[in-house]
């Protein structure tokens, strides 16, 4: 199993260049299934949620080529690939539990192959180990839509004969996954949707630009009410994966905990506005630029700031751990509340053995900020909890070797070579 070394203590100074959003990709990919012509994704980020689900998609019949190139081109590509979908033939709506089990957003292949197909048997999820994170938002909203469903030896079966009927469906709590599922069932559905508490992250809003290429009607994405108008068939688009909002964060809070100059190429700082807000309260500088972000912190110590993740656009669940690393060099105490998962303190006990004080208090930490970490071997548990020993491995004093990265290919693009670009001293140890 690959490991990554990094010899902490650098600035990091430079470029990285952003990656086209997982988070987004991933939905995006998935509305190729409710057309027959072909969607055309650019700037697709190369990672193994990427590649996990074009198999999961292949196993649908979804053909694809990559960069002009058809077949198995992993590696292709660069920093952004232009991808082609095309679901001429549906050959199987059954998502299989050996596919699912290893991504939790492959689930949301239920929506599209129910609208199109009038059936769906996908396996319960898996993923990453964050909590419990159950399926009764899908059933229920899909449900409303005029679905029957049955749970019944792990998968969910669904069928609507007679196509999906539009309804109005109240979120019972923000789902970011829920959302972009109903709002693509109810693209294909009979008449008019209403979805209120949807979910307004930016990957949202991505998808709903997508769809509108596709010849869909929908209003007020990006709101927590979106308004959708069936229509009886889509068709291919060309659309742009928006900038990875949580690589941008993570490098920021690097810069921002190692000290440094470096220009996040192509960032957007709107789709995190709440975190930049935060990390240039830790004492960093924030400027947006032509080019993107530039983030800066020389000399200044960190000051301590308390977060509390909240969906969008509050500050998100996914720079959760990061920002905690951030706050373990600080000059003082924080406080961090988790709100959206339960179970999203893994990094805590891997952080410490870096020399951070951390104490747990149900779902808040607090972080008693030390004067500097010193470098040990760490294990990477979730995606997110991996990159914050990343980040805080580039702060410590001395080697930190972190095991089990294949966490961290699930989601970030080239991250040794985009910080060993910066200045950092970091590799991955095959095997
Ligand atoms: C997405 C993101 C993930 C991010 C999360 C929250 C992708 C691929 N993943 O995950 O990186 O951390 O949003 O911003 O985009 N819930 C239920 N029942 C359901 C569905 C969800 O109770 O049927 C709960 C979850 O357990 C969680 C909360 O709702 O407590 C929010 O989860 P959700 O927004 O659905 O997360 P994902 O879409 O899985």
């Amino acid at each position: 199993m690959d490991r990554i070394r990094i010899v902490g203590g650098n600035q990091l100074s430079g470029t990285i260049p952003i990656s086209g959003a997982k988070n987004a990709a991933l939905p995006l990919m998935i509305a190729s299934l409710l057309t027959s012509q072909t969607l055309t994704l650019e700037n697709v980020p190369h990672l193994a949620d990427v590649e996990q689900l074009i198999r999961i998609l292949g196993n649908h019949g979804v053909d694809y080529s990559v960069n002009g190139k058809r077949g198995h081109q992993n590696g292709v590509g660069g920093y952004s690939r232009t991808i082609n979908f095309t679901a001429a033939n549906i050959v199987d709506t059954t998502a299989p539990y050996e596919l699912v089990s290893k991504m939790r957003a492959s689930f949301w292949v239920v929506g599209p192959l129910l609208a199109r197909m009038g059936v769906a048997k996908v396996s319960l999820p898996g993923g990453c180990a964050i909590g419990t994170r159950p399926v009764d938002l899908f059933i229920d909203g899909l449900q409303k839509l005029g679905a029957e469903i049955d749970v019944d030896t792990g998968y969910v079966v669904a069928s609507a004969k007679n196509r999906l009927r539009g309804d109005r469906y109240v979120f019972p709590k923000v789902s970011v996954g829920a959302t972009h599922v109903l709002m693509m069932a109810a693209t294909l559905a009979r008449g008019e949707t209403v979805l209120e508490n949807a979910a307004r992250e930016p990957e949202v809003v991505n998808l709903a630009d997508c769809l509108i290429a596709m010849g869909a009607t929908i209003h007020g994405a990006g709101t927590s009410t979106i308004t959708i108008q069936g229509v009886d068939e889509l068709t291919g688009a060309d659309v742009r994966v928006i900038p990875d909002r949580i690589e941008t964060g993570t490098y920021a809070m690097a810069v921002a905990m190692t000290g440094g100059d470096v220009l996040l190429e192509g960032a957007q700082p709107d789709l995190l506005q709440a975190a930049l807000d935060v990390i240039g309260r830790t004492g960093a500088e924030i400027t947006p630029t032509n080019a993107g972000i530039r983030v800066r912190r020389n000399g200044a110590g960190i000051t301590p700031v308390d977060v509390t993740t909240e969906p969008f656009p509050g500050f998100p669940t996914d720079l959760q751990a990061q920002f905690m690393g951030l706050m373990t060099m600080s000059k003082g105490k924080s406080r961090i509340t988790e709100t959206i998962f339960e179970n999203r303190f893994m990094h805590v006990q891997e952080l410490a053995r870096l020399g951070a004080h951390i104490t747990l208090s149900g779902q808040t930490a607090i972080v008693e900020g030390v004067g500097k970490l010193k470098g040990a071997p760490v294990m990477a548990t979730d995606l997110r909890a991996s990159v914050s020993l990343v980040i805080a491995g580039l702060a410590a004093e001395g080697e930190t070797m972190v095991n089990r990265v294949y966490h961290l290919d699930r989601g970030f693009e080239r991250l040794e070579e985009k910080l060993s670009g910066c200045g950092a001293v970091i590799e991955r140890i095959s095997g």
